[in-house]
């Protein structure tokens, strides 16, 4: 299966904002991207119906040809954890009934998956976003605030990610504000620690904003190539590789 989960260090740091633009490159390239966010809390009501708002974000990008309902059947109103937001609502979700939902009809695609919340945060009755990624086996894209602490959260997380055998695509350092980084760089910081491609992301006014090169081509597996991809794209093959990621041994 091709395709990557968004996760991220928390809540509110960039996943949608990645998946959004992720998405709507890779349509641009000629692929059908699947977009997934099986479960969404805090969603507004309209008309008598909750609108999970990342997931109809992702659906728009993706230009999805299937229902809102397929990208997210499970919504809540209450901005809380979605387990929690379940509980409040009786209602119980397993992993599996995740996994189904993100793999019920990804077979032509690339199955593009949002998390809630961070790799460990539970998104169902018997498991973490973790366990979703490990059962679809899809790379993990990392994304996290570009802020002071954000070291910390990146090793962790690199290492949980790890840990459960999943390869990580990369980490998105993404500005969430306009201040100065006055001496701050946690991208050459993270360098002597991961060894896995760092994607700085400035903050940005527009909602739309072309993702690094080097990232869309290394989600990009070979059977999804089509000729307007390498028309479109004057990227050297070298980019295409990716190193596994394996946090360096402190010396
Ligand atoms: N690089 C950026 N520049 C400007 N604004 C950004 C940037 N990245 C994210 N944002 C904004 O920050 C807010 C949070 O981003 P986003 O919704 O993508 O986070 P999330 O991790 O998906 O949150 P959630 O956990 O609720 O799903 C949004 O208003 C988004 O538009
Ligand atoms: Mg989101």
């Amino acid at each position: 299966m091709h395709g990557v989960f968004i996760t991220g260090t928390s809540t509110n740091v960039g996943k949608t904002f990645t998946g959004v633009n992720l998405a709507r490159q890779l349509t641009r390239l000629g692929i059908t991207v699947i977009p997934r966010k099986p479960i969404e809390s805090g969603c507004e009501e309209e008309n008598g119906q909750l609108i999970p708002e990342d997931a109809l974000a992702l659906h728009r990008a993706a230009n999805y040809s299937g229902s809102l309902a397929d990208v997210c059947p499970f919504r809540f109103q209450a901005p809380i954890s979605p387990v929690r937001a379940a509980h409040l609502g009786n209602r119980i979700f397993t992993t599996e009934q995740m996994v189904n939902i993100c793999l019920k009809g990804s077979e032509e695609g690339f199955l593009l998956v949002e998390g809630a919340g961070g790799f460990y945060s539970p998104l169902a009755e018997n498991g973490l976003n973790a366990d979703l990624a490990i059962a679809l086996q899809l790379p993990v894209l990392l994304v996290v605030n570009d802020t002071l602490g954000a070291l910390n959260q990146v090793l962790l997380n690199v290492e949980a990610i790890q840990r459960r055998g999943l390869k990580l695509a990369g980490v998105i350092l993404n500005r969430l504000d306009n201040d100065p980084a006055g001496k701050m760089d946690n991208a050459a910081d993270l360098r002597g620690h991961i060894d896995c491609p760092i994607y700085p992301q400035a903050y940005c006014e527009a909602t739309t904003v072309d993702l690094p090169d080097a990232l869309i081509h290394s989600l990009i597996p070979d059977s999804l190539s089509t000729d307007s991809l390498s028309t479109a794209n004057s990227l050297t093959a070298a980019t295409t590789t990716v190193k596994a990621a394996t946090i360096k041994a402190a010396s």
